[in-house]
């Protein structure tokens, strides 16, 4: 895999965007992880559509109202101006924008931790996201993350990537991330709650949790990262999407 690569910028003509790449699964698969180094080496942007159901459970607490109402959550939705930038630090994770606030930050606050699964599992939020998202990737250069973005938001994308990895060693992931972030949680009770997410997930009724018909899937239980990378980076240079000298 090559060093760090220079962003990279592309015409906006729909014909001549950027490749999108994609990347879905499940809770603690290590989509941000992969995700983010995989962007880092192409030079492309890091966009988790998760940010997008995190500004809505933000702006739907700051407004005081309830993340399980799909009234509140909805209008809260509708307020957004939301865009995604470049981190000027180099980065390439997208920093996220309401108007001309930084809510970056405030989008990983424990009370959005709390609330954005309510929030994301409102039909008619979703609906209100697909325009911004679909926005946010038009003229691509993009690695996308998320649970629907190869089904749902993006089926057009260049490569549809789906990561998967036994409820096992995503609790043990989960778990060691946690530790080295100084937090205390049982890897039962880690591995009960990711279990939870997948059934509420996949079993939603609108955009549920599943791997696109064409996606490449890779099972990264026995991979580390960079092994996955360069599986996808193997993929989007078998497309003719990039060039591996
Ligand atoms: O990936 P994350 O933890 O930032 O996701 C936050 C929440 O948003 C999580 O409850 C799953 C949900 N989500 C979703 O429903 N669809 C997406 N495309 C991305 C995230």
């Amino acid at each position: 895999m090559g060093g760090v690569a220079q962003r990279q910028t592309f015409m906006s003509a729909p014909a001549a965007r950027g490749p999108i790449v994609t990347i879905d699964g499940p809770a603690a698969v290590g989509k941000t992880t992969v995700g983010r180094m995989l962007a880092e080496s192409l030079g492309f942007l890091c966009l988790d559509s998760g940010l997008f159901y995190r500004a809505v459970a933000l702006a739907t607490v700051r407004a005081g109202g309830d993340p399980d109402s799909a009234d509140d959550a909805l209008a809260a939705a509708q307020s957004l101006r939301l865009r995604f930038a470049p981190d000027p630090s180099g980065q390439f994770a997208a920093r996220a924008f309401d108007g001309n606030r930084d809510i970056s930050e405030a989008l990983v606050s424990p009370e959005v931790d709390r609330t954005v699964s309510l929030v994301s599992r409102i039909p008619a939020v979703r609906a209100a996201m697909l325009e911004p998202q679909r926005e946010a990737l038009r003229e691509g250069g993009v690695v996308a993350l998320g649970r629907d973005i190869g089904t749902v938001v993006c089926p057009e994308a260049d490569l549809k990537v789906y990561l998967d990895a036994s409820p096992e060693m995503r609790a043990q992931r989960r778990w060691k991330e946690r530790r080295e972030n100084g937090g205390q949680m049982d890897i039962a009770a880690i591995r009960e709650n990711l279990m939870a997410r997948d059934r509420i997930d996949s079993q939603r009724s609108i955009a549920p949790l599943r791997a696109a018909p064409d996606a490449l899937v890779i099972s990264t239980d026995s991979c580390t990262p960079g092994e996955v990378v360069r599986a996808i980076r193997s993929a989007i240079a078998a497309r003719g999407l990039i060039r591996e000298c």
